[in-house]
């Protein structure tokens, strides 16, 4: 699924947020555990209008599980502001995201008989895994398509709690250089301008720091060059990815990289931590 993002699709999906926004008691923006500070847009905070947000971090079963627990800590310190980790086509974890929806709004004085969620998030970061799982059915998948008007429904989970379809799909932000990266790493950019070997390249350059040893298992390499580019070489050599003529498919070992990576073979990894948030964000101050 690849999504242009052009300032049409961008303001029509903002205002039919907005629209929406006045019968919800609550939303959930699905973030991927593994990049949680890349994978939101800050308007879900300006959108929600003060009321109350679970930040789900799904697909939890890729993720670093000390880091997670840290960008839970994080988000809980934030106004109105709670997080809960899960892996969405989970359907008993499912129901934990549930459970604490009901905890919270029934903590508000004006409790309703069904509670009107609205689930946010960007592309790929499981939102239509999530209302599946949380419906135990399929739902059609039409949020997809940000340049197409839909009527509202709503999505009734028979649990006292009611999803809106109208699709909260925000775009991804890129003013952070590093964010591109991290989302081509995990898969949330089908349509990169960014070539394999590059995306690739910043990843390894990134575990090779982050998590060295995992790496170094994956691909049996027993030393970790500093640069990505040698890195590539490396797993390309490891790998056999080397083009008639004896020239190395840099290509091919990137595909190689990025597949492991997103399936989980590599390990479990992070891209991005609460503390390196706040460095980048300083350096993007200065510049
Ligand atoms: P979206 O509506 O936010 O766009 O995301 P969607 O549910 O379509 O999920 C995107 C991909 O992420 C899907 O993979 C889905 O199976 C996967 N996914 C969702 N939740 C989880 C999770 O908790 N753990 C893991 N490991 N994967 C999860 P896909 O169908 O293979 O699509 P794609 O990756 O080929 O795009």
């Amino acid at each position: 699924m690849a999504i242009n993002w052009f300032p049409g699709h961008m303001n029509r999906a903002r205002n039919q947020i907005e629209e929406a926004m006045p019968d919800i008691d609550l939303v959930v923006e699905v973030l991927d555990s593994r990049l949680p500070y890349s994978s939101t847009n800050p308007l879900v905070d300006e959108l929600r209008v003060g009321k109350p947000c679970i930040k789900v971090l799904n697909k939890a079963d890729l993720s670093d599980p000390k880091i997670t627990k840290l960008w839970i800590e994080h988000f809980e310190k934030q106004d109105n502001t709670h997080a809960l980790a899960l892996v969405a086509e989970d359907h008993k974890q499912s129901q934990k995201l549930i459970q604490l929806i009901k905890n919270i709004v029934n903590q508000s004085e004006d409790k309703k008989t069904n509670i009107r969620v609205m689930i946010m998030g960007i592309p790929n970061v499981g939102k239509s895994t999530l209302i599946n799982s949380l419906a135990g059915r399929y739902i059609a998948n039409t949020g997809d398509e940000p340049a197409v008007t839909k009527r509202q429904q709503m999505i009734d989970l028979k649990n006292g709690v009611v999803l809106s379809d109208t699709p909260g799909i925000l775009w991804p932000k890129f003013e952070n250089f590093h964010s591109g990266y991290r989302l081509a790493t995990s898969g949330a950019i089908k349509n990169t301008a960014m070539e394999y070997e590059d995306v690739a390249m910043y990843a390894l350059e990134y575990l090779s720091k982050a998590y060295p040893e995992a790496l170094m298992t994956r691909y049996k390499l027993e030393v970790l060059p500093e640069s990505g580019e040698s890195l590539l070489d490396m797993v390309a050599r490891k790998r056999g990815c080397i083009r008639s003529g004896g020239k190395v498919d840099l290509h091919k070992a990137g595909e190689i990289v990025l597949h492991d990576f997103r399936s989980g073979k590599i390990g479990l990894l992070s891209l991005e931590t609460p503390e390196m948030m706040v460095a980048e964000e300083i350096i993007a101050e200065e510049l």
